[in-house]
């Protein structure tokens, strides 16, 4: 297959700037209760092609994480697409894990099957490169929902995939503040190093971070409407937002637990859920209180480019349509 195999307007690198969809994309995520959510959303979402996942250690362990996404494979159908485990640890730092709100396994709340999807036996950062090789420039579309820690591999690794990767959307982040620190949100705290080589690779970026996911909150509406599809795939649903629920107002009293994942994923497949704008975004390293910050320029001081896009809104009627329609679409492992 050539790059102008996928119809579209190419861009420079022959990124595709707006081929028609539904859009192809690896999800590296560390399940985590929200990334399941991503995960199904990927799956039964008509706007995505769901190409590869992978998973990087955050929430929890590298092995606890890739046990779980194997685990939300199962329960949901999910077949034909490689499940990789990539990096143990971050660059630089000593692992951090979230077990203050995602539990001792990544994923507490309902009881997990034993994973009947196979693993893929390459590293994760391999099936990235591999997958990203293997199609059309610019038709792959990175969806990070854990720290950066694999994307960042794979674009030192092999630098080539920058200029072949139609972009990377990314949750993590924000500009209004943090969830771990007053300044730092989890996925970027966790490997800012990471993160300062994905935000500063030459390709496109856009945050979706807690400005945006903290608008995707999980309220007992939501979850009566995913529990009346009655199906094996919704009632895990269901039962991961109760513990996450908990979890969410007992570490940082929410009335309902922000989903932050999926947004990602839904910006994808479809642009009318996240409102952007420009922005060139920065990743505090040294700061005494401020490192993982994610220091958000929208004007532009001193004359710095605005080369990446930052989601400002979310649009939740929007957002939880698609996310119940893709739960009542996937199939029951
Ligand atoms: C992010 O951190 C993790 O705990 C969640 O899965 C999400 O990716 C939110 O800060
Ligand atoms: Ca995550």
């Amino acid at each position: 297959m050539t790059d102008t195999d996928v119809p579209g307007n190419y861009g420079p690198n022959g990124r595709i700037l707006d081929g028609p969809g539904p859009r192809s994309i690896i999800l590296d995520c560390d399940p985590g209760h929200d990334d399941a959510f991503a995960i199904m959303l990927a799956r039964g979402s008509p706007g995505i092609d769901l190409r590869a996942i992978t998973t990087v250690a955050g929430n929890q362990t590298l092995e606890k994480v890739t046990r779980n996404a194997r685990a939300v494979a199962t329960i949901c159908g999910i077949t034909g697409v490689p499940i990789a485990a990539g990096a143990a640890a971050p660059l630089v730092r000593p692992l951090r894990v979230a077990a203050d709100i995602h539990g001792a396994s990544g994923m507490d709340g309902p009881a997990l099957p034993a994973p009947t999807v196979p693993l893929d036996p390459r590293h994760g950062v391999d099936v990235i490169v591999e997958t990203v090789r293997s199609q059309p420039a610019g038709s792959i579309t990175l969806v990070p929902t854990g720290p950066l820690t694999n994307i960042a591999l794979a674009a030192r690794l092999a630098p080539d995939i920058v200029g072949r990767v139609r972009e990377v959307v990314l949750m993590g982040g924000g500009y209004g503040g943090g969830n771990v620190t007053a300044a730092a949100e989890f996925n970027i705290l966790a490997d800012p190093e990471a993160a300062h080589i994905v935000f500063g690779a030459a390709w496109p970026v856009t945050m979706v971070g807690l400005d945006v996911t903290h608008q995707a909150l999980a309220t007992p509406e939501i979850a009566a409407r995913i529990a009346d599809l009655g199906t094996a795939p919704a009632a895990f649903a269901v039962e991961l937002l109760e513990f996450f629920g908990r979890m969410y107002s007992a570490a940082q009293g929410f009335a309902a637990p922000p989903v932050h994942d999926p947004c990602a994923v839904a910006l994808v497949a479809d642009p009318a859920v996240v409102a952007l704008r420009p922005a060139h975004v920065e990743i505090e390293r040294t700061g005494t209180h401020t490192t993982g910050m994610t220091v958000t320029d929208f004007i532009g001081r001193g004359g710095v480019a605005l080369d990446h896009r930052v989601g400002v809104e979310l649009n939740r009627d929007l957002f939880w349509d698609m996310m119940i329609a893709a739960i009542a679409a996937i199939s029951e492992g």
